[in-house]
C-alpha cells in the first residue's frame, strides 16, 4: 500500500535546478485513491495522539494539512512565506540549500499548552521543520511529531528536528 503512494510520485530529474530529483506530488493528489489512502493513514496514526493543532507549511504542506486537521476534528493553522498573513506575526528565518527563506504564524493561532503537529510533503535538508517547532513552541505550542509524505529515514537519526519525533511514509525515489 506505502508503494502506491510512492509510485503515485513522479521524480522530475534536475528541476528547478540541475541534479535535483524533483519529486512531483501532483501526480498522487490527482489520484483520488491513492490520495484519500494517503490522507486516511496519517488520520489513524494521530486519531488517539491528543492532538490539537495541525499546522500545514506553505505551500505543498496545504496540500496534506488541513485533510488531516479534517480527520482528527482540530483546528488547522497556515505557516505562510512572509508578508501573507493580515493580523501580527511572528516570523523564523531558516537556511535552505541556496539562501535563505522565512515563515510566519498568526500570534495566537496556537495557545499555550496545545499539542501541535506539523505537516509538509516533504523534508529534505531539514531546514524548514526546525523553523516550524520553533514558531510553534515561541507561542506555547507543544509539537508532538513533524510528519511528511517524503522523507529519508536517514533524518530521523540526524537530531535536525530539535529533537521532535519525525514520520515519514515513503523515501524520495532517484
Ligand atoms: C520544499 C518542500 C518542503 C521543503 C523541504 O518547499 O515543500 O517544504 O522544501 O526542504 P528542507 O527539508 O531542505 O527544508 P519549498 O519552500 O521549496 O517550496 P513550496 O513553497 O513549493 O512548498
Ligand atoms: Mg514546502
Amino acid at each position: 500500500r506505502l508503494k502506491a503512494i510512492s509510485d503515485a510520485i513522479t521524480v522530475v530529474p534536475h528541476f528547478p535546478k540541475p541534479g535535483i530529483m524533483f519529486q512531483d506530488i501532483t501526480t498522487l493528489v490527482s489520484n483520488h485513491k491513492v490520495f484519500k489512502h494517503t490522507v486516511e493513514i496519517f488520520v489513524d496514526r494521530f486519531r488517539d495522539m491528543d492532538i490539537s493543532v495541525v499546522a500545514g507549511v506553505e505551500a505543498r504542506g496545504f496540500m496534506f494539512a488541513p485533510s488531516k486537521a479534517l480527520g482528527i476534528r482540530t483546528k488547522f493553522i497556515p505557516l505562510r512565506k512572509p508578508g501573507q498573513l493580515p493580523g501580527e506575526v511572528i516570523a523564523e528565518a531558516y537556511e535552505l540549500e541556496y539562501g535563505k527563506d522565512c515563515l510566519e504564524m498568526h500570534v495566537g493561532a496556537v495557545e499555550s499548552g496545545e499539542r501541535a503537529l506539523v505537516i509538509d510533503d516533504l523534508v529534505a535538508t531539514g531546514g524548514t521543520l526546525p523553523a516550524t517547532i520553533r514558531l510553534l513552541e515561541r507561542n506555547g505550542g507543544e509539537v508532538v511529531e513533524c510528519a511528511c509524505v517524503i522523507g529519508l529515514p536517514a533524518l530521523k537519526e540526524r537530531r535536525l528536528l530539535n529533537g521532535k519525533p519525525l514520520y515519514v511514509l515513503v523515501e524520495p525515489r532517484a
